[in-house]
This record gives C-alpha cells, structure tokens and sequence, in this order.
C-alpha cells in the first residue's frame, strides 16, 4: 500500500488551504472530520501556529527558496509553512516525521514539487543542528510578529510609543491562557481546558469560562437585588452570567444573531438558568432598543458592543489577517448608534455602561456621546492595552449615571 501523510497533517493543510482562499471563514470550521481527539488536536494547533507565525515563517522559508524563485503554488508553500512552524516551535515533534508527511502531502498535491520540499526541509534541518537560529535574524516588526503593516500602523497611532506597540504585538503571539470563573465570582486560571469541560463542576454549571478583561467588565457592573438589567449585545452570554450571579436581578438578555442567542441559551441552561422567571431572552437589533421596551424602564443597561476585537488577537489569531482600517468607523457608527438607542431605556439614577473588546480610540467614541451630555456622570472608565495588565485581554470600558 502506498505510503500516506499523517491525518494530522492532512487536515492540518486542507484546513490551511480552505482559510487562505477565504481568509473571512473560521478555521475552526475548516477542522473537522478527525476520529481521533489528538490528531485534531495536532492540526488545530499546526494551523493557528501558522496564522500565527505566517509572515515568520515565509521570511524564513525564503532564505531556502532565494535561488529558485519564491512564486511557489499555495498548496506547496503551505505544506513548507505547516513544516517549518512544525521544526521551530514544536519541540516534540521528531524532524523525519515532519519531513516525511511533507513530501507524501506534496505527492498527493503537486508532484513535481516533492523535491524541492524534500530539499528545503532537509537543508533547514542541516542549518538548526549547526546552531541556525531564525529568531536572531535581522526582521522588521511585520516579519517578526507577523501583523499585517496596516494594523501595526494603527496600533503604533494608538499607544505613540514604540515599546508598547511591541509589547501589543509579542502579546499576541503569545500562548492565551483560559480562566474560569466560580459562581461566588473568584476565578483561576484553568490549566488543562479539556479536563475542565469534562468535570462535574463544568458539566453542572459550578464553573464557566470567562477571560479576565470580561470579568473586570461584568465586575464593574453596580447591580443589587431587584434591580432590572438589560444586556443588549448579550451572546454567548458570559457578562450576563456573571451578573446574575452577583445579585438577584431581572434580566433581559439580547442579541442580534440567532446563532449565538442559541449558544447563551445553552450556557444559561448549564448554569441552571433554563425557564428561570426573571430572565427574558430576545432576540433584537440593538439599534432600535428604544421602540422594543417602554422608556427609562431599566437599573441598568449593558452595552458590549460589536467591534473590532482588536484586544483579543492572541486568542483568535485570524483576526490581524482581516484588519482592515476603514472597518473601525464603521463599527464606530454603529456603536453610536445603538448607544443612542440604547440610553433612552436607563432610568433616572440608573446606569449605562458601555464596553469594548478593542483599544482603538475609533470605537471609544461612542461613550462620547454621554460625555458631551449633562444628563450623565461618568462614574469610572478604563482603557487597556492587550497584555498591559497580566494575562488581560485589550478593551476599553466606562460607566454612566443617568442623573
Ligand atoms: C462582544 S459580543 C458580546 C459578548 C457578550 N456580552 C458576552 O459577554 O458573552 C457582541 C455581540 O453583539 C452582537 N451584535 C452585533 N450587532 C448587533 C446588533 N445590531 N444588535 C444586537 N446585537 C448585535 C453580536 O452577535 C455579538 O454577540
């Protein structure tokens, strides 16, 4: 029988084929079909390090390919990628594994290639053993941290500061770190997220995932018993959660996508939730919030609002390959909008607080809104940068009372 490339590896490159020629699709969607959880396992991680890693890795591919020309086909340089990403930050990973699935994928894609690939990789293997080491070679910030120029160009006009630009961009390179959040509000970082999704704890809703830049949102929150809570952009549901359990409210959770009003509704049913009488769930266009509910009728509402996610790069890497400038005024007038709707429904002495999971100044605007406006007191406000604060996420959030 003829030799075959490791199901890991397959997919791996299948998946990689499939995001580049739709680079607005999830690679999760792309990683499916395996039978066994480890081979998934491999080639999830094969192909977030190369999003991750991409420009990196080109760049270093290159210095083999100088001689013979770089216009490689797709499938071909990916399998280098996917390859080398394997040898230089996957320890365990033994090199004739590596090189032999590239040349049997290379086989199965595009013959004439196989040599080449053999080559390469065999001469990169030849240069690490002689002490090669890429991450000491002269690169620009867009081949070392692999972001495109124009997102650098933004997050450099964001801080004014070169270190913190830096700091951004090794940030989220980085290895996220998963948190999970208990129902009296303390948290800890999980270690092993598949032993934790397997646990009782997780399975009977004592515990739930939640970043830490969430829980500092959700935290900010003044709740108290009784009071009536309307979270706008509520999907999958996490500073909802967190809300209900810090105090006996009246909740409205809302959404715009079904899909992920199904998700909160699953997450809600974990924790207990399901039919619960003082949760309302709906699903509704934040912009016309004001004609969905009778004015003034809320304690407070929470507007997490859809942005650009800028702040949470290091764990969804595709994110900087989708950047793109004049997206952050469009989320910017959309954000504007829904707060104008959405302060109509705070009731005297009540609060709005507005948040997003980006530092782009574009979409800290909206709050301006407020600011410009006497009727509200800003009670707290904060901005941080991905990675400024141990382990948190970037975002930017402030806190209004109605007066
Ligand atoms: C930042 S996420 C919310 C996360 C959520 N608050 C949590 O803590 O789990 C933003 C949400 O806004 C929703 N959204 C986008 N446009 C919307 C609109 N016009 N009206 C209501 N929701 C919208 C998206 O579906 C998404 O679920």
């Amino acid at each position: 029988m003829a030799a075959k490339a490791s199901p890991a590896r397959a997919l791996a490159l299948k998946a990689l084929i499939t995001w580049s020629r739709d680079p607005e699709s999830h690679l999760e969607q792309h990683l499916k079909g395996l039978p066994d959880p480890k081979d998934l396992d491999l080639a999830y991680t094969i192909c977030r390090g190369v999003l991750k890693e991409k420009t990196f890795l080109q760049k270093v591919v290159g210095r083999y390919l100088a001689r013979k020309g770089k216009n490689l086909p797709l499938p071909v340089e990916l399998i280098l990628l996917l390859s080398f990403y394997q040898r230089l930050f996957l320890e365990k990973i033994p090199n004739y594994a590596v090189v032999f699935d590239a040349v049997e994928l290379c086989k199965e894609k595009k013959p004439v290639f196989s040599n080449l690939v053999n080559a390469v990789l065999r001469n990169l293997d030849r240069d690490l053993k002689s002490g090669f080491d890429p991450q000491k070679e002269p690169m620009t910030l867009e081949e070392r941290y692999s972001h495109p120029k124009e997102l650098i160009d933004l997050i450099k006009e964001e801080t004014k500061d070169e270190a913190t630009t830096e700091q951004i961009l090794k940030w989220d390179n980085a290895k996220p770190k998963a948190f999970l959040r208990k129902r009296n509000g303390s948290c800890e970082e999980c270690l092993d997220v598949k032993a934790a999704v397997q646990s009782d704890d997780f399975k009977s809703g004592k515990i739930y995932f939640m970043q830490l830049w969430s829980q500092e949102v959700a935290n900010a929150a003044p709740v108290k018993d009784g009071a009536t809570v309307l979270d706008l952009c509520a999907a999958p549901g996490g500073k909802s959660l967190a809300l209900l359990d810090r105090a006996k409210i009246k909740l409205t959770a809302c959404d715009f996508s079904e899909t992920r009003l199904a998700q909160l509704k699953e997450n809600f049913a974990r924790l207990g939730y399901e039919n619960a009488p003082n949760i309302t769930i709906k699903q509704l266009d934040a912009r016309k919030a004001s004609q969905a509910f009778p004015p003034e009728s809320f304690d407070l509402v929470l507007l997490d609002a859809p942005c650009s996610s800028l702040g949470t790069i290091q764990r969804n890497p595709e994110l900087r390959w989708r950047f793109k400038k004049e997206q952050l005024a469009e989320y910017a007038a959309l954000q504007r909008e829904i707060l104008t709707s959405a302060k109509e429904l705070v009731a005297p002495q009540g609060y709005l607080l507005y948040s997003v999971c980006s530092f782009a100044e574009a979409e800290r605007e909206a709050a301006d809104l407020l600011r410009q406006d006497k009727t509200w007191t800003l009670v707290k406000e904060k901005l941080t940068y991905p990675g400024e604060q141990d382990s948190f996420d970037g975002g930017y959030y402030s806190l209004w009372q109605k007066n």
